[in-house]
């Protein structure tokens, strides 16, 4: 069976530019993300550079990582940036109060980080400590990284190591402060905001994009309250939103599952637009010329953690199902790029829905990951809007829409066009008017399996990976494609 759509692609419109940070990842002190996941050490066995595996560095480069936010999360509002610079043997032992008590040995820390972020040509997005640190901890945090000068810290930076400063850019100020970053009222945390953003300064030419805590989801009442009285201070407003269309206390796990629980994934990752529209309606009041930008600086799907992993490290396995999740939420992003102007998938190896999971000295690239390498396409390149008609993927007396698309056109000025299609069994055939487009030739690549749930493993770990793709054809100013079910499908239309 298969369903019929019409669409329109406006090649001769200007939808604005897709930022690069749309495709942004985030690192947290969570699980085996940092330790084992990204930093090995020097003397491991496991080939490294300065500490951080190659391999990891080599897959992050392929994907062309724009951005990397770091310590966390929930960790960052409890992380003092002191304990990781300087001598790793001096360097004190921390519990990691957020998850599982373990112990952090602060070997990773800002140096590490910074460079890595050089090696992988990321912008660095620090996420600075308001729940236990302090005003003056955090501009000085800012003064060591940035300062050319002969102060004390830049001296101190200098003695680790580091004669020049670094570029930062973007500085969270604080962590989800509704919850692990403090409990706090939006009220109080607006004041903070104020506060710490005061004391953090552009030095020696440096300029900040100083990101306030935004909201959980769709929560109204704190985007009200923390806009309305720190708008002026930031540069930046952030949004978590996870999808995981289950209770937090009984979560679906990543493989093994039904149609039900495929549809109701790719349905609820949809709820994510609505988060994205709330925070918009409110920073349209205080902020109507959109100065300020909104970062999607968490989200992804949240399942159980794999059998025989602790509970607090959420491992989880990463499927076909996770790849549309992946492909629909960009696609969303796209969509409000004149507001949504960084996005940071959680988190980028080994936690959630990771770009990559590792075994030893064995690494596997994810369905997701895969995504984000067909889509690097879209990169700064200026979206095209696309008007679509098309059936409802029905399931269960709910409905979500069967497709998704996207276009996009780059400096060279080839056109690409992304398609999502959810239904688990239906093909979908698209019938698509170029409009300001010359294109003849078309050429794709498709990401699918005739399993939910198909994956990669340590064992298998080429399973699922794209594939050229031929049902496209242009002819007469149209565009043609027969989207197979269960499907992300990349197309590169040129003269
Ligand atoms: O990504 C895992 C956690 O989810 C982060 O630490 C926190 O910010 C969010 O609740």
């Amino acid at each position: 069976h298969a369903g019929e759509a019409t669409a329109t692609l406006h090649g001769d419109r200007d939808g604005g530019v897709i930022s690069r940070h749309l495709y942004g990842h985030f690192a947290e002190h969570l699980g085996r993300c940092i330790y084992d996941g990204i930093w090995v050490g020097e003397e491991s066995d496991i080939p490294n550079t300065s500490g951080v595996r190659n391999d990891v560095i080599e897959a992050l480069k392929a994907i062309q990582i724009p951005n990397l936010r770091w310590p966390g999360g929930c960790y960052a509002d409890d992380y003092h940036w002191r304990d990781g610079v300087g001598p790793r043997d001096e360097r004190p032992v921390r519990v990691n109060i957020h998850w599982g008590q373990v112990l952090d040995t602060n070997a990773f820390g800002t140096h590490e980080f910074l460079n890595l972020c050089e090696l992988l040509g990321a912008e660095p997005y620090l996420a600075g400590n308001v729940g236990s640190g302090t005003p003056q901890e955090l501009r000085d945090w800012v003064e060591y990284i940035t300062y050319d000068g002969d102060s004390e810290l830049a001296e101190l930076r200098r003695e680790h190591g580091r004669e020049e400063p670094w570029k930062l850019k973007y500085l969270g100020v604080g962590n989800e402060n509704w919850g692990c970053g403090g409990e706090m009222r939006p009220e109080y945390y607006a004041d903070l905001f104020r506060r710490y953003a005061t004391f953090c300064r552009d030095l020696s030419g440096n300029r900040l994009v100083r990101v306030a805590c935004g909201p959980n989801g769709g929560d109204r009442k704190w985007n009200a309250a923390v806009l309305s009285r720190a708008s002026r201070q930031m540069q930046a407003y952030s949004l978590h939103q996870y999808t995981l269309a289950a209770p937090w206390n009984d979560k679906l796990p990543a493989t093994g599952f039904d149609e039900a629980k495929w549809f109701s994934i790719l349905h609820d990752s949809r709820n994510i637009e609505n988060a994205i529209q709330v925070a918009e309606e409110e920073m349209d009041k205080v902020d109507p010329n959109k100065r300020i930008g909104l970062f999607v600086d968490e989200w992804g799907t949240w399942y159980r953690e794999e059998p025989n992993t602790p509970g607090y490290g959420l491992y989880q396995q990463n499927s076909l199902r996770d790849a549309l999740v992946a492909g629909i939420s960009l696609h969303l992003f796209h969509e409000h790029n004149d507001r949504v102007r960084m996005a940071n998938i959680a988190q980028v190896v080994n936690v959630l829905q990771a770009m990559i999971l590792t075994e030893g000295p064995d690494m596997v690239l994810t369905p997701t990951y895969h995504v984000f390498e067909m889509f690097k396409v879209h990169h700064d390149a200026t979206r095209l809007p696309v008007d679509l008609k098309g059936p409802d993927y029905e399931f269960d007396g709910k409905k979500t829409p069967a497709l998704s698309v996207s276009a996009s056109r780059d400096g060279d000025g080839a056109v690409h066009v992304s398609i999502v299609n959810t239904h688990a069994h239906d093909a979908m055939t698209i019938t698509c008017g170029l409009e300001g487009v010359s294109s003849s030739a078309v050429a794709g690549r498709v990401l699918t399996a005739s399993e939910l749930d198909a994956h990669n493993t340590f064992a298998k770990p080429h399973n699922l990976e794209p594939e050229d793709f031929d049902g496209a054809k242009v002819e007469d100013g149209e565009l043609t494609v027969e989207v197979p079910p269960r499907s992300v499908v990349v197309l590169s239309l040129t003269e």
